[in-house]
């Protein structure tokens, strides 16, 4: 989606961050490996690589945390700076366009820093193939003049760890990837962490929630914790506004409801795409521009804001002749599949979805595959 074409709000379950998250981001997110909850296997893992770097009393190796927007790779990054007590400095690929830049970049570095280059599968190429080579061997190549006269003067670096963040692993060029010492991929939140999340959240915000009531924004979030967060902020308007003290199930829900988020943690628009594929096309398969007008939306906002959640979720395969409704999404909107649809529903469904998903059928969501 072009910047022109971005809502002015983007949706209440997306999980790319707004302002506002930005603005709250930092006063919650956790400040060591004890406090990070869930991603048990990339937490044991990266405290053994710290662990280790400290006993060798050298900085750590370079990490490469991948996944999907607000599962924690910046909170992470953060982390691993505080948890080897060095300073932390953040840059990102879109930030780096030029090799100078970069270069600006690592001679500035004191020794043990750790550098967070967000974004890292949006750095230009010449960029790219300085960091390979200030990775593996601390140095760099400055390149001074032009043309033929230029030479190259090599300055060596101190020690540093780089910590790369993305959200397109599968982007990231071979010999890029390989020179990370340990990569780490984050992966969605059970709806039991995400209660962990917002525990921790409430306390930080000074909410009184009960049990049930964050089960219930868990269950909404999305396996996210970034829009888990967004969710309890949402409640605790509702619930001032409201002149509620303790926040339980139904005023948790209440509250969602009210914004349109549903049980299973669905919009507005995702719901509208699911009816009108059941109502309008008795469950497809349909192309995914006749289902675009249906719930007149551009044929890019259904497939890259509602589609990718819904398939994850199981509600909505993409197969090789349209969209097709799932059983799962008839039960979802309270509806019965009939047997004549479920008869016709081709049985390698999910297998199908997950090919084009292999063969670049949607590039935004390559976590997925
Ligand atoms: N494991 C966690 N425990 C507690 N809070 C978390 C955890 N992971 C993420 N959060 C919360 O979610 C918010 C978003 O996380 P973060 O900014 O690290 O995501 P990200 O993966 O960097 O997203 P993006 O791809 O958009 O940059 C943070 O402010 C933090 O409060
Ligand atoms: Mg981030």
């Amino acid at each position: 989606m072009s910047p022109a074409q971005q809502p002015e709000e983007a949706p209440l379950v997306s999980a790319g961050s707004d302002p506002e998250d930005r603005a709250v981001e930092a006063a919650l997110r956790p400040k060591n490996l004890d406090d990070f909850v869930g991603q048990k296997r990339v937490r044991r893992q990266l405290s053994l690589v710290l662990e280790a770097s400290r006993l060798r009393g050298r900085s750590a190796d370079h990490v490469l945390l991948s996944g999907p927007p607000g599962l924690g790779k910046t909170t992470l990054a953060m982390i691993i700076a505080a948890e080897m007590n060095a300073p932390l400095r953040i840059s990102s690929g879109p930030a780096i366009q030029h090799a100078g830049d970069l270069a600006a970049i690592l001679s500035s570095l004191t020794e043990g820093e750790v550098l967070f280059l967000d974004e890292i599968h949006r750095m230009s190429r010449p960029a790219e193939e300085m960091l390979y080579m200030a990775m593996e061997d601390f140095r760099v190549d400055i390149v001074v003049g032009k043309g033929p006269g230029a030479t190259a003067i090599p300055l060596d670096l101190p020690p540093f760890t780089l910590v790369g963040a993305t959200t397109r692993a599968g982007l990231l060029p071979g010999p890029l990837r390989d020179r990370f010492g340990f990569t780490g991929h984050l992966e969605f939140y059970s709806t039991e962490e995400l209660e962990l999340v917002l525990r921790r959240s409430a306390m930080l915000m000074d909410m009184k929630v009960n049990s049930a009531a964050f089960a219930e924004i868990a269950g909404r979030s999305r396996g996210t914790p970034r829009i888990a967060n967004r969710l309890l902020r949402r409640v605790r308007d509702w619930a001032l506004v409201h002149g509620i003290d303790l926040i339980d199930a139904g005023s948790a829900g209440a509250a969602l409801d009210m914004y349109e988020v549903d049980e299973k943690g669905l919009d507005r628009l995702d719901r509208s795409v699911l009816t009108a594929l059941i109502t309008k096309f008795n469950g497809g398969p349909v192309g995914l521009s006749t289902l675009a007008i249906a719930v007149g939306e551009e044929p890019e906002t259904v497939e890259t804001v509602a589609e990718p959640y819904l398939v994850r979720e199981g509600m909505l395969g993409r197969t090789p002749r349209g969209r097709i409704a799932t059983a799962a999404a008839w039960h979802h909107l309270g509806l019965v599949m009939p047997p004549s649809v479920a008869a016709a529903m081709p049985e390698d469904l999910f297998t199908a979805a997950q090919e084009e998903e292999v063969s670049g059928g949607d590039p935004a969501e390559d976590w997925m595959t």
